[in-house]
């Protein structure tokens, strides 16, 4: 049997912040308290001064595989979100082949019981085509349904009326949705097309892909919702307008449209264009400072209910293209906690909503059994801070494939020090176990 104490460290839970030892047993946490009396062989991690969290669980993740392996491997990004404070991860569905079969959703299950260093599962992807699968799936194992109701990577857009409401009323699982309305896009493309020819200004990206289209998707997505019943899961948040869609006047598990926001949305405003160019070109678009600040409010005030990253990484020389030809997305899944442990020693955030946000929240919301929560009971899944630590992003801290960050040479305040995963030590100070600790995650359906 393997058996760690961990003493002294200050835990992050359900609201509040305490001074208490964990016991862990194998892969779960069986004792929580002062003082854990414990007579047998254990090995002690004194975590003295620091904080500890429950993994942080990310719903929304592209890792690439299997055939976009330039970018990046189910491997290479777990690491990646291991030393991230990530423990598990939902990931999406444009690979390629796409994951719109049953078929390719085991193979990709099967790719990651291999290769995964993180707790992990996948989201099934609907088109206009598939609802055979889509009805014939098993929702124990499958988290959720992604539909990208605006195009972006992978050409997975789903814009047949009659399908999306035969998927909305006949599905019981979640519905993830990216939303961003073509129409509005090609408009906005074309006069920016006529303006400046081959050479768009990488700053017209919230022009091309603005508010309205948003506003205009994720309002329809929400009104099919109403109408057939569906559980919805608006995706990435980006403006202030979309956020009175959404409710903060009842409890997470009895809300049936629920909405997410991501790190680059809450760090990134359009005046960081100038600087970072298409490294922060992303779908939808960074957008104003007035849609920052109100995205935080509505993180805060609970009308936007999980924290994630939507990771999606590129090769560098994809990203260095021309507007027209850089694709959308960058690597985030061992910067988000960081960025986020800094914007709170901003007063932008504090930690409590952190952890609600990206472990509790997550975890309620797909029905994650045994994990999310420092729980007597719970798998053992835990992240180590280092509160007050000051540090750069250089390009050689980076376990990305993809070797960039949109973050390299930013300051953060705030370090992961260890993680454990399953009751395994997998991360500590900069290096990641050789041996993986990984899981399947199971589901309370
Ligand atoms: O910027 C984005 N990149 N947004 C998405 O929705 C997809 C992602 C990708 O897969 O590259």
């Amino acid at each position: 049997m393997r058996i760690i104490k961990i003493i002294n460290g200050l835990l992050v839970n359900e609201g509040n912040i305490t001074k208490q030892d964990i016991l862990v047993k194998n892969d779960r946490i069986v004792k929580i308290g002062n003082s854990i009396k414990f007579s047998g062989e254990s090995k002690v991690i004194d975590a003295s001064g620091k904080i500890i969290f429950p993994g942080l669980i990310d719903d929304q993740v592209h890792f690439r595989e299997p055939g976009l392996t330039n970018k990046a491997t189910i491997k290479s990004e777990s690491k990646a979100a291991l030393a991230g404070g990530i423990t598990s991860f939902l990931e999406m569905p444009n690979t390629n082949p796409q994951t719109i079969t049953i078929a390719n959703w085991e193979e990709k299950n099967k790719l990651a019981s291999k290769t995964s260093f993180a707790n992990y599962s996948f989201m099934f992807g609907g088109t206009n085509d598939n609802l055979d699968q889509i009805l014939a799936l098993d929702n124990k194992r499958v988290p959720a349904l992604k539909l990208f109701l605006g195009s972006s990577t992978g050409n997975m857009l789903i814009d047949d009326p009659e399908v999306l409401k035969e998927i909305f009323r006949s599905t019981k699982l979640v519905i993830a949705v990216h939303c961003e309305d073509e129409q509005t896009i090609k408009n906005n493309l074309k006069i920016a097309k006529e303006k400046y020819g081959d050479k768009i200004p990488v700053d017209q990206h919230p022009v091309i892909r603005d508010e309205n289209a948003c506003y205009l998707s994720s309002s329809r997505a929400v009104a099919l919702a109403k109408e057939t019943g569906a559980r919805l899961h608006v995706f990435h948040l980006s403006t202030a307008k979309e956020i009175s869609l959404f409710q903060n006047n009842m409890p997470l598990n009895e809300k049936k449209i629920t909405a997410e926001v991501c790190i680059h949305h809450l760090w990134f405003n359009d005046l960081d264009y100038k600087k970072k160019g298409t490294l922060i070109k992303w779908n939808p678009s960074i957008k104003s400072k007035k849609d920052q600040e109100a995205l935080w409010d509505g993180l805060n005030n609970d009308f936007l209910d999980v924290l994630a990253t939507d990771h999606a990484p590129h090769t560098i020389n994809e990203k260095l293209n021309d507007y027209n030809k850089s694709p959308s997305g960058g690597p985030l899944v061992q910067h988000a906690l960081p960025a986020l442990l800094t914007a709170y020693h901003k007063g932008l955030v504090s930690l409590e909503k952190i952890v609600e946000k990206a472990c509790h929240n997550p975890a309620i919301l797909f029905d994650i059994k045994d994990r999310g929560y420092i729980k007597e009971g719970y798998f053992a899944d835990l992240v180590f801070i280092d509160i007050d630590k000051e540090y750069k992003i250089t390009k050689n801290d980076l376990l990305y494939k993809c070797g960039w960050s949109p973050f390299e040479g930013t300051k953060f305040k705030g370090k992961i020090e260890k993680t454990i995963l399953n009751g395994t030590l997998v991360y500590d100070k900069g290096k990641i176990n050789s041996k993986s600790a990984a899981k399947e995650l199971t589901f309370n359906r």
